[in-house]
Formats: C-alpha cells, sequence, structure tokens
C-alpha cells in the first residue's frame, strides 16, 4: 500500500490519484463497492470534473479537486444540510493556509466567495435504497487554488488573491475542519453549523433574484431557515422558502 503524502484524522481514507474523470464519479463508483463512510478521494487533474447544473468545472493541474464519502444514518432531506458543513469547513480551511488574510463568504446554497467572486464550488450527490434514507453520500469539493477559470461568472484562485499555498496544505486544512464539525453534527443537528454559515453568509440584506424551475421571484435574502432553505422576503412582506434553485445578487 503506499503511503499517504497527507495526514488525515481518524476515520478517513485517502484515496490519490494523479488523473480521473470526476472524483465524484470515481467517488460513486468505490460507494457502489462497498466502500466504507470517510473515503475521500483527491485527484491532482480531472478530465471532465461537473460542477452543479451539468456545468463543466475546469480542472487543470494546480486546484483542488476532491469528493468524499460519507454514509450517515439520516434520511436524505437530513443529510443534504451537510453541504453547509462541507462550505463552513473550506471556507475556515482557505482562511486557514492564507494566514488569515481572506475570509470568504458563504454564497447560498454552497459557493464560496471572495471579493464577489468564486474561489470554490461543492457538489452534493446522494443515493438512497428506499428513496427516503441515505445509502451514501458523495461531497465533491473543488477549490481554485492556483488557477480560476474566465468565465462570465467572476472566480478568483488563492494565488491570485496573493494567497499562494499547496493543493495538499488546502486539502489538510479542509479534512481537519470538517473533522472538527461533523462530530458536532452528530451531537447537536443543524443548528451549529446553520449559525457558523450565518456568520459567513453572503448577501443577507440584500437584493435577491431566485431563478426556479417555474418562476422567478425577486426580494430581499433574509436568512436561512433552520432547513438550509434560503428566505426571500417580498415587498409586500411575503416570505418564500428556497430549497433548491439559483440565486443572484444584484451586488
Ligand atoms: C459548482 O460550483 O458548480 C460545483 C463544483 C464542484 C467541483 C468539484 S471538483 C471535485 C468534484 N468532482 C467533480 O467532478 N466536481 C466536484
Amino acid at each position: 500500500m503506499t503511503k499517504p503524502t497527507i495526514r488525515l484524522p481518524e476515520g478517513f481514507y485517502l484515496h490519490e490519484l494523479d488523473v480521473i474523470d470526476s472524483t465524484n464519479d470515481e467517488a460513486k463508483r468505490l460507494a457502489d463497492k462497498g466502500a466504507q463512510s470517510g473515503a475521500l478521494i483527491w485527484a491532482r487533474q480531472q478530465t471532465t470534473g461537473r460542477g452543479r447544473r451539468g456545468r463543466a468545472w475546469s480542472s487543470p493541474v494546480g486546484n483542488l479537486y476532491s469528493s468524499l464519502l460519507l454514509r450517515p444514518d439520516c434520511p436524505l432531506f437530513e443529510a443534504a444540510k451537510l453541504t453547509f458543513l462541507i462550505a463552513v469547513a473550506m471556507a475556515e480551511a482557505i482562511e486557514m493556509v492564507s494566514g488569515n488574510q481572506i475570509r470568504p463568504d458563504c454564497k447560498w446554497p454552497n459557493d464560496l466567495m471572495v471579493n464577489g467572486r468564486k474561489i470554490s464550488g461543492i457538489l452534493l450527490e446522494s443515493a438512497s435504497n428506499d428513496g427516503t434514507q441515505t445509502d451514501y453520500l458523495v461531497i465533491g469539493a473543488g477549490v481554485n487554488v492556483a488557477f480560476y477559470p474566465d468565465d462570465a461568472r467572476p472566480a478568483t484562485s488563492l494565488a491570485a488573491l496573493g494567497a499562494p499555498t499547496s493543493v495538499k496544505d488546502v486539502l489538510q486544512a479542509y479534512v481537519a475542519r470538517i473533522a472538527h464539525w461533523l462530530p458536532i453534527w452528530e451531537a447537536q443537528g443543524f443548528a451549529p453549523i446553520r449559525e457558523a454559515w450565518l456568520t459567513r453568509a453572503y448577501g443577507v440584506g440584500e437584493p435577491v433574484i431566485a431563478r426556479l424551475t417555474q418562476r422567478t421571484l425577486e426580494g430581499t435574502f433574509v436568512g436561512l431557515d433552520d432547513d438550509g432553505a434560503l428566505v426571500l422576503r417580498e415587498t409586500d412582506g411575503t416570505e418564500h422558502r428556497i430549497g433548491a434553485g439559483e440565486v443572484f445578487f444584484k451586488t
């Protein structure tokens, strides 16, 4: 067995790869073969990295691509809230490796932003045997360490922000923060994660547009409810809880 090149907390098992199609796809293949909770797939490069909404995720050598396999013993709707835990853990990791120079904001549902530019994205995928209870979760996270894509949506990287670091350091800090937060989630549920996420929330109190499948809503982003839904208040005071969709801030 090859010696892991990074130190992982107890309960995490590294699968280190030079190149793969997508770490999320590899994690799902391993999960289907019975891999245990805590498997962490890390690739230096992805050939078909995927983002949310079927978008491609540019994956050259130099950025972080990882997917964590978890098997939480809970319904799918509870497990989905782990995406906020992951966002907080990654924000803290980026802050740590930058020597507290960079403080990423959490943009609902699970992007990390610095000065309004995206530095990290999370792709959560789940599987269930009965449609209700979680079989497994695969939580993919990409961080722009050395490079960022030239995209219509503004992005940035740690290097561009003047905080060059190694992919390994980001990964190690990230897993350490997950190891910090997971027992809190197990013991206390979503509430402390929600609090931590809200201290970094991007755009609270600001105008927001939510593009849903059937319609578009405009209002103010007033917070996050107990299930992780974005709360949007229209000018007439009507509040909407948005569980899925794409949101745009005007700032
Ligand atoms: C998004 O912001 O749209 C989510 C991006 C998620 C990218 C990561 S990189 C590691 C993992 N493997 C993938 O194919 N996607 C996720």
